[in-house]
């Protein structure tokens, strides 16, 4: 399939062009589009076949349910029926915006689109080419993450060409994500409502909306219940290379990933380091890839996906990280690092 790649900037919205990507999901045709999370891969909502093509695109099963994303909040019944108070106070305060929200589905909206479950994932993002285009292809569009399914979410144009040129009818590719992360998504078919995936939004912001207790991920790891979110399940945001987390006090962490280092060039193994801008004069690995000061947590959400995504294009076969522990967003990055470790995670005290 030929592919068509469209630039704008997010300020300068060329109509003709969301026209054209307009068109091609009405006619059940996939576009891919940046929002201010990141990139999604949309195809009509409403179209059980569009669903069908995106699973393709992806290469993911169909089991995992897509977020059907709308540009006015008032589009949320359409697709949602026995909205409780708390889901509309969330869509009043926090949206448009990195929130989803999970509740029941309306009978119209196919299942296909929700991987077969009664609920529904819906999403009203604040980035003005995603609300155009929304808008433009009648106000219902499903999309995950646009990236192969297991690789990194795309956070750059250039990310989503590499992994859906030729896959997709076209790709709009606009600046780099604003937060670089993953919506927050909030089960409100429970209750208490439940964070299924942590993101810009904390558990913390959510209570402070709706007034009442809500459990976070940290509370809800009961290792024998279902995953709530499908896609929990599988193996996510992977680098080719296999990552280790090093967690612990500064001068421990440099030290032990220095050791692990040493090590991993004895046995002639090409490894990677993930750190901050304050350390990265610490280590003598030959790969260094900082991820932006410590201070500035945003940037280190901005830039994650992109650095994993920059070591997946050299031979590096094992990847030493820093924690990022930050104060707000750290729950969320630290999130989306465990999952790219596959739980390898270690403490720095010694036992290497
Ligand atoms: O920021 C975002 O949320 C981005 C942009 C494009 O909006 N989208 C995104 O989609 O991250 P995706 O498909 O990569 O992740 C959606 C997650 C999956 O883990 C899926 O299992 C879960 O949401 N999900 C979707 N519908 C659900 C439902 N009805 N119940 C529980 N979880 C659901
Ligand atoms: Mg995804």
């Amino acid at each position: 399939m030929k592919t068509k790649i469209v630039r704008m900037k997010e300020d300068e919205i060329d109509r003709e062009q969301i026209k054209a990507a307009a068109d091609i999901l009405k006619k059940g045709g996939l576009v891919a589009f940046p929002t201010e999370t990141v990139y999604g891969l949309g195809g009509n909502a409403f179209d059980p076949q569009a669903s069908e093509k995106i699973y393709a695109a992806k290469g993911r099963p169909s089991d995992n349910p897509l977020i059907v994303h709308i540009a006015r909040k008032s589009d949320l019944y359409r697709v949602a029926k026995n909205v409780p108070d708390e889901a509309a106070k969330l869509a009043e305060e926090l949206w448009p915006g990195p929130l989803t929200m999970v509740l029941e589905k309306t009978e119209d909206l196919p299942k296909e689109t929700t991987g077969g479950l009664d609920t529904v994932a819906v999403r009203c993002p604040s980035e003005r080419i995603a609300r155009a285009l929304i808008e433009e292809a009648g106000g219902f569009i499903a999309a995950p993450s646009a990236n192969l399914s297991g690789k990194p979410s795309t956070t750059k144009g250039e990310h989503v060409i590499r992994d859906m040129d030729g896959r997709i009818d076209m790709i709009l590719c606009a600046e780099d994500c604003e937060i670089g992360l993953e919506s927050t998504i909030v089960d409100l078919t429970v209750d208490p409502p439940a964070v299924l995936r942590p993101g810009y939004y904390s558990a913390d912001r959510i209570k402070e909306v709706i007034k009442k207790e809500v459990l976070s991920e940290k509370g809800m790891t009961d290792p024998n219940a279902a995953p709530k979110a499908p896609g929990m399940k599988y193996r996510h945001y992977a680098p080719k290379a296999e990552l280790v987390l090093v967690k612990g006090r500064k001068e421990e962490v440099h030290q032990t990933i220095n050791a692990l280092c040493e090590q991993a060039k004895m046995k002639d193994f090409k490894a990677a380091v993930i750190c901050s801008q304050e350390t990265e004069d610490l280590y003598h690995c030959d790969r260094i890839f900082t991820v932006g000061s410590i201070e500035d947590e945003e940037m280190i959400a901005r830039r994650l996906y992109d650095v994993l995504r920059q070591i997946d294009d050299t031979d590096t076969q094992i990847i030493y990280s820093e924690a990022f522990e930050t104060p707000i967003l750290g729950g969320a990055i630290m999130n989306r690092m465990k999952k790219a470790a596959g739980g390898r995670i270690i403490s720095a005290k010694g036992e290497i």
